[in-house]
């Protein structure tokens, strides 16, 4: 599939798939977006009761909400499990363009880009990073996760990743207590989302979207 290259608006690069005419993150900023969802409202929210935080992420994509949470997670003193899982991995070739270098720290980029699929890698103390390339509705998950980020390419692309049984799946691997994750507020995804059985909330979204969900199981 042809993969482009973009700028958002913060100045960060995103990527952008014509074929599908999706981009793997908000146009207003890829960088603004995974801080404001992912960081403040998913991992911060998170370690205000538990400083060991199993992260399971569906789409790494290009590793950039991991390369934020290593970041956080090293300054708020966490212990950081990480699962990314991702279907379709993006070519280093590709991952090598990206400006996110410039948001880069302790090189944990050239130590991610290039280390093992499907095990457990100790990329540094208190930060093990795990990939797995399979589809999220294969997976049987031998973890249970604190926190999910769900990181998706939007319903209007890719519809099937929004059904109840992904959902059910991903509630399923969670800890009681686990907070769930995700940029997209549509009405129809809170639903099924409750009836995976997960209490959801809408939060502010990051610039350039109104709202966004956060879950959590009972
Ligand atoms: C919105 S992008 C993720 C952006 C990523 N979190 C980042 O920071 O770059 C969605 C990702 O989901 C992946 N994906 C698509 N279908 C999938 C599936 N069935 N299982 C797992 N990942 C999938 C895509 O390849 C893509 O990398």
């Amino acid at each position: 599939m042809k993969i482009e290259l973009i700028i958002s608006n913060d100045g960060s690069h995103t990527l952008y798939l014509p074929e599908m005419d999706e981009t793997y993150h908000s146009r207003h900023g890829a960088v603004q977006e995974a801080l404001h969802v992912f960081i403040k409202n998913g991992l911060i929210h998170k370690s205000r009761d538990r400083k060991n935080i199993n992260i399971l992420e569906i789409g790494w994509g290009t590793g950039l909400n991991s390369l934020l949470t290593y970041k956080s997670a090293k300054q708020l003193g966490l212990n950081v499990k990480y699962t990314g899982i991702e279907k379709y991995p993006v070519p280093l070739e590709v991952l090598e363009q990206l400006n996110y270098k410039d948001w880069n720290e302790d090189d944990y980029l050239e130590k991610v880009y290039r280390s093992e699929w499907e095990k457990f890698v100790p990329i540094f103390e208190g930060f093990d990073l795990r990939k797995i390339a399979n589809d999220v509705r294969s997976l049987e998950f031998d973890q249970e996760f604190d926190l999910v980020y769900f990181d998706a390419f939007g319903p209007r692309a890719q519809c099937e990743m929004w059904e109840k049984d992904v959902f059910d799946i991903i509630f399923s691997s969670m800890r009681s207590g686990g907070v769930f994750v995700t940029y997209c507020a549509k009405g129809q995804v809170r639903r099924d989302l409750q009836e995976s059985g997960l209490i959801i909330e809408r939060l502010p979204g990051p610039p350039g979207k109104r709202e966004m969900l956060r879950g959590i199981k009972p």
